[in-house]
């Protein structure tokens, strides 16, 4: 039984099956990584480079003369033969294409300390005394928007292949070939778009390609850059280090990268272009221009709105203000606001002027809801006294109800003001029949006797008809108002 059991070792005890374990691992976690966005990457970050609040990598602030740096954590072994392959998605952003700061590369080095490295146009990669020196150890890719005639650039929007210095082994104005006709289509570094870029490098032909291209479009087909470079020449370490390395010059510019994603010896996998971290909005220049003109404009006419409605609400509180007091409720049905009288008599205008009489002006008016026609009386007062008799008196009044009475509709009160409201009377008083003979027709003898007839019937209903004995006192011409049908008082 028991050599039975020490003739059958345990899988997990035999020295194969680790060095298996341990090649898998490499395989799936050691030998490459993606980063859709960088919340909460662990990259090894220095001079201003941060990563932003919702995931950007920020390799420079915006800040003038300043150089970033981010590299992956761990270095990667890199040996004669080891080929492998970058993809990253970035934005620059400048005041404007012609007052631009230097750019930025990604970086295959053999150390991560760009400590003595310089800003402006040395990009954070080499110093102003060691161009090309063999001690650099680097490989990069430059995305150069500044033009630098220290190191033969091409233009100020170009990509470049450099080794251990700035003076590129091969270099090209920024942009792409088409796959569809094989033109050149050109790019702008410094637009601020999202563009994609690709560099790849093989291990056996030593064979080196740059693409780039806007972002949602395929790698193209045909690279922008290509050249033969031994790497194993110049990235003479066991291990390499790979990352970003961006510097601003006079002026202020900004390096993003959006997504980042890197292969050795394999294909750099797939970045998810949907998980992408925004950009923040362009800097002063579109705040300027948006916000600067548009914001104060908007504001300045929001508070002119306000600033008129108040106004225009505070005059017409005081223009149609009242005086009403509690003992008025009961009078309720025949008080009339002064909005309505102030409209109907179109706002006590001359032309609306039908007489004066001792105690105030009667104008002529229409309501404005009822289209009713009225005669409001103005009478002016400077004391309250009997004011309360004096409304209850006219409300009773206007209780009255003959066909010879003028009825009183009702009244209003404003701080020194009284109004009374009659029934309009479309022929006026028979004094202007009377005395005022230019304008108005004599009287033929039949209508005379009808306005007395009238007179007559309305006194009687005073004096004797109505529940109340009214005595009128002042029966004369002028109080004696005509209707259309010249019927009286
Ligand atoms: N309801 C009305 N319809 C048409 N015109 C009117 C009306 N009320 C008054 N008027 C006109 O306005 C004028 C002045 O009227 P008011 O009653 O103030 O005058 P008065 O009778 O001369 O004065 P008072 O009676 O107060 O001494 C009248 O002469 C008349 O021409
Ligand atoms: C950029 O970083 C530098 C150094 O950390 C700092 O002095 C500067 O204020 C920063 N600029 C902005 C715009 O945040
Ligand atoms: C390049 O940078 C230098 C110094 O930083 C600056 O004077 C020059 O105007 C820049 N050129 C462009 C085209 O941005
Ligand atoms: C980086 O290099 C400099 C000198 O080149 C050295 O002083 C510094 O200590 C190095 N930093 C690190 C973190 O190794
Ligand atoms: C490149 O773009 C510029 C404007 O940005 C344009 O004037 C020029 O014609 C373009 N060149 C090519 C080859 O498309
Ligand atoms: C590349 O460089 C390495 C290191 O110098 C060397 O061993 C190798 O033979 C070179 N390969 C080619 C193809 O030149």
């Amino acid at each position: 039984m028991t050599s039975c059991i020490k003739r059958r070792p345990s899988l997990l005890q035999h020295p194969l099956f680790f060095i298996i374990l341990n090649l898998s691992v490499l395989a799936t976690g050691q030998d490459q990584f993606v980063y859709s966005g960088f919340t909460g990457a662990d990259l090894t970050l220095d001079g201003v480079a941060t990563i932003t609040p919702n995931g950007l990598l920020e390799l420079t602030n915006g800040t003038v003369r300043l150089k970033g740096h981010a590299f992956h954590p761990t270095p990667f072994r890199f040996g004669d033969g080891t080929s492998f392959a970058a993809s990253y998605l970035f934005a620059i952003y400048c005041v404007q294409f012609h007052l631009c700061g230097h750019g930025m590369a990604f970086l295959v080095a053999a150390s991560n300390n760009f400590s003595d490295a310089m800003p402006t146009q040395y990009l954070g990669l080499i110093n102003d005394h060691n161009n090309g020196y063999a001690t650099n150890r680097f490989f990069a890719v430059e995305l150069d928007t500044n033009w630098s005639d220290e190191f033969n650039d091409i233009d100020n929007n170009h990509v470049g292949i450099d080794v251990n210095g700035l003076d590129s082994v091969k270099s090209s104005s920024a942009g792409y070939y088409r796959d569809d006709n094989g033109n050149f289509q050109n790019l702008t570094l410094a637009s601020y778009q999202v563009m994609q870029s690709w560099v790849e490098y093989d291990g056996h032909s030593k064979q080196i390609s740059v693409s780039l291209a806007p972002i949602h479009m395929a790698k193209p087909i045909k690279p922008l850059l290509s050249t033969t470079y031994n790497l194993s020449t110049v990235l003479t370490a066991d291990m390499v280090y790979v990352g970003f390395s961006a510097s601003t010059g006079s002026f202020i510019s900004r390096q993003y990268v959006l997504g980042w994603s890197f292969g050795i010896n394999r294909p750099a996998p797939a970045i998810d272009i949907t998980k992408l971290p925004k950009l923040p909005r362009e800097g002063p220049k579109s705040r300027s221009k948006v916000l600067e003109i548009v914001l104060p404009i908007v504001t300045a006419s929001f508070v002119l709105i306000v600033g008129s409605t108040v106004i225009f609400l505070v005059r017409r509180r005081i223009r149609y203000a009242e005086l009403r007091e509690d003992w008025e409720t009961e009078f309720g049905p025949h008080r009339f606001s002064y909005k309505d009288l102030f409209c109907a008599t179109q706002g006590f205008k001359n032309k609306n002027l039908l007489g004066v009489g001792g105690f105030g002006t009667v104008y002529k008016g229409v309501l404005p809801k009822s289209k009713v026609e009225i005669a409001v009386k103005r009478i002016s007062h400077d004391s309250m006294q009997g004011m309360k008799e004096f409304v209850a008196e006219v409300v009773s009044i206007g209780h009255l109800q003959h066909r010879n009475l003028v009825q009183l509709h009702g009244y209003c009160r404003r701080k020194s003001e009284l109004f009374l409201v009659y029934e309009y009377m479309s022929n006026g008083s028979l004094d202007k029949y009377l005395y005022d003979q230019g304008e108005k027709p004599t009287l033929t003898w039949a209508q005379r006797y009808r306005i007395i007839k009238g007179i007559a019937s309305g006194l009687l209903y005073l004096h004797q008809e109505w529940e109340k004995v009214v005595l009128h006192r002042d029966i004369k011409p002028s109080n004696v108002l005509l209707d259309d049908e010249l019927n009286g008082d």
